[in-house]
């Protein structure tokens, strides 16, 4: 059985108290409902803003099972970047992951496959997983190209990768129009054909095959269950803990079957 992945990205939400409140919950939760581990099969993680980084490793403690990461980093390690936070100083914060490529990333901020493989690359280079994130819009769906579009956008971005390089990288397939308060659920049958492309590329190769886009607590337990799919990318059903936990628990029963 396949480690499932849950995981949030609080995006651009949460004051430090409120991100503090929700992580301290989290411990709690960990500590009295599993010994302070993961939830058996389960690989959590949360993805805060950068101003939360050391504050939520703080909470979480140096031996949490649950991975923390980054939104985004740049692919230098140092320089003169404005603005720009670097994969080592993401570490020294206290991040094991680096999110690449989201598509409000890609559409805002000229993230492009090249900047995404350079990202990967940084990533890799000192040791943090990186979670790239791939995506159609829907004119590219409409138009009956998802698949082509997806699988260029992961092979772009993981161009030149060793078999023992690619194995860290987890990919997180979410479609831009399922993705926030813009999108709609995608239902279960548009997901079998991207992931069984997917899944033919990479499953086995890779730590892990994601879904996100408007995941909730009532399609959360039929997308795991689709074939490829070992954990989800979740916004902001997950913002409370109570949705983050909930998904949880649905993992666990998915996980023990
Ligand atoms: P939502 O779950 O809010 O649609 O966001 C998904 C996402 O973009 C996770 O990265």
């Amino acid at each position: 059985m396949n480690t499932i992945w849950i995981g949030t990205s609080w995006k651009m939400t949460k004051t430090l108290a409120e991100g503090r409140e929700w992580a301290t919950g989290l411990r709690g939760h960990l500590e009295s409902a599993h010994d302070g581990r993961a939830p058996a099969g389960i690989q959590p993680f949360i993805i805060p803003s950068f101003t939360a980084t050391t504050t939520v490793r703080g909470i979480l403690g140096e031996d949490s099972p649950v991975l923390l990461g980054v939104q985004n980093a740049h692919w230098e390690d140092a320089g003169a970047w404005t603005g720009e936070v670097s994969v080592p100083q993401a570490k020294d914060a206290g991040a094991q992951l680096v999110e690449i490529g989201h598509s409000e990333r890609r559409e805002h901020f000229g993230e492009t496959v090249e900047t995404t493989r350079l990202k990967v690359a940084a990533a890799l280079r000192h040791g943090l997983t990186p979670l790239l994130c791939i995506g159609e819009s829907a004119e590219v769906k409409e138009a009956g190209g998802s698949s082509a579009f997806i699988l260029d956008q992961a092979a772009g971005a993981l161009e030149g990768l060793s078999a023992d390089e690619l194995s860290r990288v987890v990919i997180a397939y979410e479609p831009i129009w399922a993705i926030g308060e813009k999108g709609r659920p995608a239902t279960i049958e548009e997901l079998i054909e991207p992931f069984a492309a997917l899944g033919a590329e990479y499953t086995g190769r890779v730590a892990g095959l994601l879904y996100g886009g408007s995941v909730n607590l009532d399609n959360a337990a039929d997308l795991l269950g689709i074939e490829h799919v070992n954990g989800l990318f979740v916004g902001r059903t997950a913002w409370k803990l109570e949705g983050y936990l909930e998904l949880l628990r649905i993992a666990a029963a998915h996980v023990a079957g």
